[in-house]
């Protein structure tokens, strides 16, 4: 899938169970697998990075066996992998790559190489290599000095003593560092050099490693100890809570579009969390939202007054904070994120990636090397959103779709930490309503449209427009109708504008232009073409946002809106429309014969209907509607009565 699109949502609400925490997967698997003893890992995450963590783990001889329903049974290797040499991918996973390099860098005798994607070769690591170096480790840059793929060939560890680790770049070194040190079997403390950024990530780490046995003392944030011949030793069952990162796009949900009466509710994580980012919620209620925390599920909803923007030091949560970052399109007054420098070296630089996106759908945005504030336009623009491959960018840009439609490239990236997240979140919104009327030419559904349009209040999109104004934008810059890599370029880069039943073309109104015979003909052979037909279709779905749309052409409700809730198909006998064209014209003093007319129609209609992409036909679910014998009020009245059987059903 190269991409989602989601029209613009008008509500929120319902619950959803959340996955389990990426962070605490990844840290309790690694755990298990060096402790004495079986350890039952419940209701831990399927993902990509908890995959490559289990993947890895294999590969050095852990045994694992998956449980049905869902858990895992690690067995645990004692101190020391089975297997002394290997080669291991881990993908992107942070989590996994730092904290094997230390624990491999720690394992004396062996002979490693840990790789990554590209992207992971260019997060800095040298803060953990020096560390591990200071205890002996023998680690080789197989790339670029500082950075991954390393090789770990470490024959004689010197345990024990003072080991300094820099502290301001990435928790995780601490982190791989800390969960490492057991295997020393020495007493050893770690100081840590500057300012400890993340810390309530460093506090998973130390709780985790409690509960397989292991307490470090620290002192404030600076120096943590681990005592002699200190072992990790299982807990038998180890419960993983839900991923709190993973509980902000649905928090912020609630807080943007939810009701005190149908409040979003996230189940997995509450007051007994020990993840940091459960924070987020107390930023969130800063900004207005009504937040209420159980012990293991929280509910958010958004507040009578609308949201306010805030100024927060983000360094306690630092994914979750991403999140804020797209709550700000929603909220009054500016939002600045400060202490942010680590989002530049994760998935990708996520300051300057979120700000080119948050730009396109309108925002003011002023990055800094550590900060980004952001000050949200009247009404956000429809935007195709880019992702970075990065799960983060896509989840919490899907919130921008409560300001209006947009498309998501790439949105299989949110794998690295919930796969299923997009169905998640189309369970828990109400996009704004759609009426979808397709028909063939001169079967009055334009007008109809128009007019249910202006009776609802609802946008209203004449398709059949786009396409005529492709086939005038290409005559005009001299592009041949048939040349389709060409004319997908014409329809792509369409300057077109829409105002109370007038268009524009580059500027310039052509409201009657694009009816003219010569245009019509050209519209229907350039519909045929598949680049142009996807060229505009997001420009169609940008139509679709609150209160709500009413769509008219021949593909409404098969491709651009299939989950359009009322569906029509509007037709009648090719004499009938010949006759009504002829009518048309002659009241604008243009005259044609009944003949040609219908030779005409009865081209366009074939030609619609037997193109391979998205011909002309009545959907299974389309409501048919015979206008022979009606008028454009009576088929305007039934329509708008099988619109309100809707909204009663
Ligand atoms: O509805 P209309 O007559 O203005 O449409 C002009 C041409 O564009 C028509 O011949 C078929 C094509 N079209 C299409 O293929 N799909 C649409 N959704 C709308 C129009």
């Amino acid at each position: 899938m190269d991409f989602i699109d989601l029209p613009q949502m008008i509500a929120a609400a319902g619950t959803v169970r959340l996955p389990g925490s990426k962070s605490i997967s990844n840290r309790a698997l690694l755990l298990a697998a060096l402790a004495e003893g079986e350890t039952e890992i419940r209701n831990p995450l399927h993902s990509d990075d908890t995959a490559r963590m289990l993947e890895a783990l294999r590969i050095l001889g852990v045994q694992i066996t998956s449980l049905a329903d869902g858990g895992l049974r690690v067995q645990g290797a004692n101190g020391r992998f089975p297997r002394q040499r290997a080669e291991l991918f881990l993908g992107n996973a942070g989590t996994a790559f730092r904290s094997l390099a230390a624990t491999l860098a720690l394992t004396a005798g062996g002979d490693y190489v840990l790789k990554g994607v590209p992207r992971m070769h260019e997060r800095p690591i040298g803060d953990l290599v020096d560390a591990l170096r200071q205890l002996g480790g023998e680690i080789d840059y197989l790339g670029n000095p500082g950075f991954p793929p390393l090789r770990l060939r470490t024959t004689k560890i010197r345990p024990g003593g003072v080991v300094r680790v820099r502290g301001n770049v990435s928790s995780q070194f601490l982190t791989g560092l800390l969960l490492a040190l057991p295997l020393t079997g020495a007493a050893t403390t770690v100081e840590v050099e500057g300012e400890l950024i993340s810390r309530p990530y460093v506090r998973i780490t130390l709780d985790l490693m409690a509960r397989f046995g292991v307490t470090a003392a620290r002192q404030g944030w600076q120096s943590f100890h681990i005592p002699a011949r200190a072992r990790y030793r299982t807990p038998g069952v180890f419960h993983v809570e839900g991923d709190a990162s993973s509980a902000s796009y649905f928090l912020a949900l609630g807080a943007i579009g939810a009701t005190a009466a149908a409040p979003v509710r996230v189940e997995g994580v509450g007051h007994a969390s020990i993840q940091g980012d459960t924070r987020f919620a107390d930023a969130l209620a800063e900004m207005g939202a009504a937040i209420e925390t159980e012990e293991h599920a929280m509910r958010a909803h958004a507040p009578a007054s609308g949201l306010n923007g805030i100024a927060l030091d983000c360094n306690h949560i630092p994914d979750a904070a991403m999140t804020l970052a797209t709550t700000a399109l929603f909220a009054r007054g500016k939002t600045t994120l400060s202490n942010i420098a680590s989002w530049r070296v994760k998935e990708t630089d996520r300051i300057a990636a979120m700000a080119r996106e948050l730009g396109k759908l309108g925002a003011r945005v002023e990055e800094g090397a550590d900060f980004l504030s952001i000050l949200p336009p009247d009404a956000p623009r429809p935007a195709i959103i880019d992702t970075y491959d990065d799960h983060r960018m896509a989840m919490c840009l899907a919130l921008a779709a409560f300001g209006a439609p947009v498309r998501i490239n790439n949105p299989e990236c949110t794998a690295k930490t919930f796969p299923d997240f997009f169905p998640r979140f189309r369970e828990l919104v109400t996009p704004a309503p759609v009426i979808a009327i397709d028909g063939p030419t001169a079967s009055g559904k334009g007008t109809v449209a128009a007019r249910v349009a202006a009776t609802l209040g609802f946008h209203y999109l004449d398709s059949g427009a786009l396409y005529r104004l492709t086939a005038l934008a290409a005559r005009e810059a001299g592009v041949d109708w048939t040349d389709a890599d060409a004319m997908a370029g014409v329809a792509a880069s369409l300057e077109a504008r829409f105002e109370e039943g007038r268009v524009w073309l580059n500027g310039r109104e052509v409201t009657e232009t694009i009816r003219s015979g010569e245009i019509s003909a050209g519209a229907s052979k350039v519909a045929a073409l598949p680049a142009v037909r996807a060229a505009l279709l997001f420009r169609q779905r940008a139509f679709h946002r609150s209160p709500g749309l009413v769509g008219d052409g021949r593909d409404m409700g098969s491709v651009v809106f299939p989950d359009a809730p009322l569906k029509i198909f509007l037709t009648a006998s090719a004499e009938i429309r010949a006759e009504r064209r002829r009518r048309q014209l002659a009241e604008r003093g243009e005259t044609a014969s009944h003949a040609d007319i219908l030779a005409d129609i009865t081209a366009r209609d074939t030609r619609d209907t037997n193109r391979p992409v998205a011909p002309l036909r009545q959907e299974k679910d389309a409501l048919l509607l015979e206008t022979g014998h009606l008028g454009i009020e009576e088929t305007t009245r039934k329509v708008l009565a099988w619109w309100s059987r809707e909204q009663t059903a």
